[in-house]
């Protein structure tokens, strides 16, 4: 492939997320976008596997978004919603939402996106419990191969241990269980289902640390960047009545799953239980503009709502209920709603998942999982054992790499291949992006072999 002149610049001024020279090889400058399409500055097109950073939920080029944009610049682009001042589009969306998330939750705070989200759920929870006289309740358990955001304290809460070691030392008080990986976590007692095993690491956890020590746990309903894991459907209930009984706030880390990722408009629907803090950013607007935030329960509105106003929630924040942000996100629920995308995330993703399933029986499959329009195929070099392969076979790059050469853009994480496109990908698409992952992963192990 011919790079376009442009990454010249880019090299010589630009750092990215997750940042190394070493992967310019593969980069792409991305020009342009029409439902599950995006296009490259050469002009090639891909599916676009992941919906940008899993949050193009309405897919590309959706004019409707800018339109409201335009429109809310053209009159108020911007002004403080510091106490005391509001907006409009502010206040629409946050009624609009106390009408779509869990019913105890209808109070909502905004921010720019999801790691300020995660941020904001911790100091909450913290906040919450000073002011019911328990200022020692500041600790937050959270699992492994969790992702909450790059800022200190969501780094901390974060499980993937790759985001640690070159910023250390991480905040104190924020320690993890195991994730409830039914492929991977294991039930000691043949008695107890993996996903109440899993659930009861979070008892153990706040037993050792003390219950009046512990403020949150932090969960994600399905974990997307850790390689989309989908608890087991005991799990949550077990959870639920684990934080009840220990006075422990459950926030739902929504960021990924919602907005109609898993089928449902929220993730935790699928399991049947409320959070206490919810938190989400990323598919509220499809990702047309930055925004996040948290919706906290009637009860935690309540304490907020009744401290002096010297201890008032000092959680100061520029972009909060931004005019215009908030106006492209009442857009974008706009489109979700008329066009019923979030029915579409369940047809869509049966189809992708049954597509994968096809995919069980080749060689270097271990698992296939997902639910509604997120998904994961993970590549083991032995499906007996579960034995992952060594880092230093740089899996996640060559299959990376070859999806992008056949057409399909997606992350591979820990030799997970994540797929999560937008929720208007069409069936053909659904089964390109099946071909294409089930071409890529022998011609990747083969050449694997060969230059063993
Ligand atoms: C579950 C979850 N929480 C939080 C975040 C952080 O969101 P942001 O990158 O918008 O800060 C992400 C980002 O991928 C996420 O997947």
């Amino acid at each position: 492939m011919t790079q376009p002149t442009s990454l010249d610049t880019d090299r010589a001024h630009l750092m990215h997320p997750l940042h190394h020279p070493s992967s310019y090889k593969s980069a792409r400058v991305w020009v342009s976008g029409e439902g599950a399409l995006i296009k490259d500055a050469t002009g090639r097109e891909y599916i676009d596997g992941l919906s940008g950073l899993w949050n193009v939920n309405i897919g590309h080029g959706r004019h409707e978004l800018g339109e409201a944009a335009r429109k809310q610049m053209g009159t108020l682009a911007f002004h403080s919603a510091y106490a005391g001042g509001s907006n409009e589009p502010a206040i629409a969306l946050a009624e609009r939402l106390s009408g779509l998330v869990y019913p105890s939750i209808n109070t909502f705070f905004f921010t720019s996106g999801g790691a300020e989200a995660s941020e904001t759920s911790f100091k909450t929870a913290r906040f919450y419990w000073k002011a019911r006289g328990k200022a020692d309740k500041f600790k937050v358990i959270s699992r492994r191969r969790a992702y909450h955001g790059l800022t200190l304290a969501a780094m901390s809460a974060t499980g993937l241990s790759a985001f640690w070691p070159m910023f250390e030392p991480r905040t104190p008080g924020f320690l993890h269980i195991d994730a409830p990986d039914p492929y991977r976590f294991k039930s000691a007692d043949p008695n107890v289902s993996v996903g109440v095993a899993a659930a009861n690491q979070l008892e153990e956890a706040i037993l050792r640390e003390g219950p009046d020590t512990v403020a949150a746990f932090i969960a994600e309903p399905v974990q997307g960047a850790g390689g989309v894991i989908v608890p087991p459907p005991d799990y949550f209930s077990r959870i639920r009545e684990i934080c009840s009984k220990h006075d422990v706030l459950l926030i739902a880390d929504e960021v990924i799953t919602g907005f109609g990722r898993t089928g449902r408009w929220f993730g935790l629907e699928r399991y049947g239980i409320e959070p206490d803090i919810m938190q989400f950013a990323k598919g509220i607007t499809s990702g047309y503009i930055p925004l996040g935030g948290i919706g906290v329960s009637d009860a935690i509105r309540e304490v907020i709502n009744g401290v002096p106003p010297g201890q008032r929630w000092m959680h100061a924040y520029t972009y909060s209920g931004h005019p215009t942000c908030c106006a492209v996100a009442l857009a974008n629920i706009d489109i979700l709603e008329r066009e019923r995308l979030t029915e579409r995330a369940a047809t869509a993703g049966d189809r992708l998942l049954r597509g994968l399933r096809g995919l069980e029986s080749m060689d270097g499959v271990g698992n296939v999982r997902g639910l509604g329009l997120m998904a994961a195929v993970e590549i083991v070099s032995d499906k007996t054992t579960r034995q992952q392969f060594p880092p230093e076979a740089g899996l996640t790059q060559k299959l990376t790499e070859a999806m992008l050469d056949r057409g399909l853009y997606t992350r591979v994480v820990m030799d997970c291949i994540c797929l999560a496109p937008p929720l208007v990908t069409t069936d053909a698409q659904i089964d390109r992006i099946v071909n294409m992952v089930g071409e890529t992963i022998p011609a990747v192990l083969a050449a694997h072999v060969e230059h063993r």
